[in-house]
C-alpha cells in the first residue's frame, strides 16, 4: 500500500498521520489527526512528541458558516500590517478558542474536549446543522486552541499543512476539521528533519506522507 492510501485509511480510522509540507516551504512535519478522534492521550502525544503549536484547521465553508475571520483581518493593530511570511502569501490563523465547558483550557482533558467538540461541530456544520450562534454558545475566544482557516480551493489555492490536512480529511470522508502540530526536536529546538520524523513514524507504527504526494494524488 502506498503512503497516500495508507494515510487515507489511517485517517478514516481516526489515527494520526505525519505530513511534511515541502523542503522549499516551511520544511516542517506536522502530526495531524481528524479532530473528532482526539482524546487526552492524543493531546499528550502532540505536546510531548510534536511540541509545536496545537491548532485546529477548519474548511473555508465551515469557517464561513461560523463567521470566523483571519486573525490578521480581525485585529486593528500595526503588527498585523504587512505581516507577510517568507514561505507563503498569508497565515491561516483565525481565532484562538476554548470549549465553554473547559476550565483553564490548557490541560490535556480541556484541549481534547475543545478539539473533539470542534470536530463534531464541524461535521454538523457541514450538514447545515451547527450555525454561528451555536458556535458562539459552545466556544469562547480567546482560548488555547488556535483555529486555522483553510483556503477556499484547498490545495489549488494554498499548500500548507492547513490545506494538506483538510484535503486528506476530505479524501478519507472525515469531518472538515483536523488538528495539526509541528514536530520540534526536544533537544535542539529545531524543526524535526523528515528523516527523523520518518524514524519516529516507523517506531510508533504511524504513516508518514510527503506533501507532494498528497498534492499529486488528492487534487
Ligand atoms: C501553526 C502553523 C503550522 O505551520 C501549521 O502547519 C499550519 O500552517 P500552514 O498551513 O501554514 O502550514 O503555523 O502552528
Ligand atoms: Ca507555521
Ligand atoms: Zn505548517
Amino acid at each position: 500500500v502506498d503512503a497516500v492510501e495508507a494515510a487515507r485509511a489511517a485517517f478514516a480510522r481516526g489515527e494520526p498521520v505525519l505530513i511534511h509540507d515541502a523542503a522549499d516551504r516551511e520544511g516542517e512535519v506536522d502530526i495531524v489527526y481528524p479532530a473528532a478522534a482526539v482524546d487526552p492521550d492524543a493531546v499528550s502525544r502532540l505536546r510531548n512528541d510534536a511540541g509545536g503549536l496545537i491548532c485546529v484547521a477548519l474548511s473555508d465553508a465551515v469557517a464561513e458558516t461560523w463567521e470566523l475571520p483571519f486573525l490578521a483581518d480581525a485585529l486593528e493593530h500595526p503588527a498585523t500590517e504587512a505581516a507577510h511570511l517568507d514561505y507563503d502569501d498569508r497565515s491561516s490563523f483565525s481565532l484562538p478558542v476554548n470549549h465553554r465547558e473547559t476550565f483553564t483550557g490548557i490541560t490535556d482533558d480541556d484541549r481534547a474536549l475543545t478539539i473533539r467538540e470542534l470536530g463534531r461541530a464541524a461535521d454538523a456544520a457541514a450538514e447545515g446543522a451547527f450555525g454561528a450562534d451555536e458556535f458562539a454558545s459552545s466556544f469562547r475566544s480567546p482560548g488555547h486552541v488556535t483555529l486555522l482557516r483553510g483556503a477556499p480551493g484547498l490545495l489549488a489555492d494554498r499548500q500548507g499543512h492547513t490545506e494538506l490536512g483538510l484535503a486528506l480529511a476530505d479524501a478519507a470522508d472525515r469531518e472538515p476539521a483536523v488538528v495539526v502540530c509541528e514536530m520540534v526536536d526536544g533537544d535542539t529546538g529545531e524543526a524535526r528533519t523528515p528523516a527523523d520524523a520518518r524514524a519516529y513514524a516507523e517506531r510508533e507504527g504511524l504513516v508518514y506522507v510527503e506533501g507532494r504526494d498528497l498534492l499529486t494524488r488528492l487534487d
